[in-house]
């Protein structure tokens, strides 16, 4: 008997798992959006433009931001070190620094240099950053 009451146990934990994971899957409070076919599809369109229209608008949208008003938006991780201003905190001020100083101290610390005595804080922050990162945020922290 004892020799059965493992595999029981197992196999009915397996059937709760099972139930509980399959039974989430399903979306209970939404009407069924693949029933939007012909002209429920076509007044979508009409309202949201198709799903390649929307991408699109989205991409030029982002296109359109100059590089200092997307290191404005990166800069938001920055802040709470830095000050809003640039005019520092925890970390240094950065207000009045170049694009060129601002550049280059980014890069050292996603390179994992040693700058300062707290340059580990800037590895972890800058180790993300792409070059075009870099480039914004200078583009941003050069007109505090
Ligand atoms: C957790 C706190 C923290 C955050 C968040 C942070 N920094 Fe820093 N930052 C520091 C510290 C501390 C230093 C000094 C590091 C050293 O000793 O080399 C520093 C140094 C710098 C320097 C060099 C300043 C100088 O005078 O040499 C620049 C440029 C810089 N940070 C930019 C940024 C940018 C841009 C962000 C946001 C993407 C950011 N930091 C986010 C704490 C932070």
């Amino acid at each position: 008997m004892n020799k059965l009451l493992y595999p029981a146990i197992f196999l009915a934990v397996t059937i709760i798992v099972v139930a509980m994971a399959t039974s989430s899957l399903d979306v209970h409070d939404r009407p069924d959006t693949n029933l939007c076919i012909g002209e429920c599809y076509e007044e979508y369109v009409a309202a949201n433009g198709t799903v390649v229209e929307q991408a699109r608008a989205q991409a030029e949208a982002a296109a359109a931001m100059n590089p200092a008003e997307l290191g404005k938006a990166a800069f938001a991780a920055c802040a709470a070190c830095h000050g809003a201003a640039g005019e520092g905190g925890v970390g240094p001020q950065l207000q009045g620094r170049d694009s060129a100083f601002i550049t280059t101290a980014l890069t050292a610390y996603k390179n994992r240099e040693t700058r300062g005595e707290q340059s580990a804080m800037m590895w972890t922050v800058a180790t993300p950053l792409s070059d075009a990162d870099i480039n914004n945020l200078a583009a941003f922290v050069s007109s505090l």
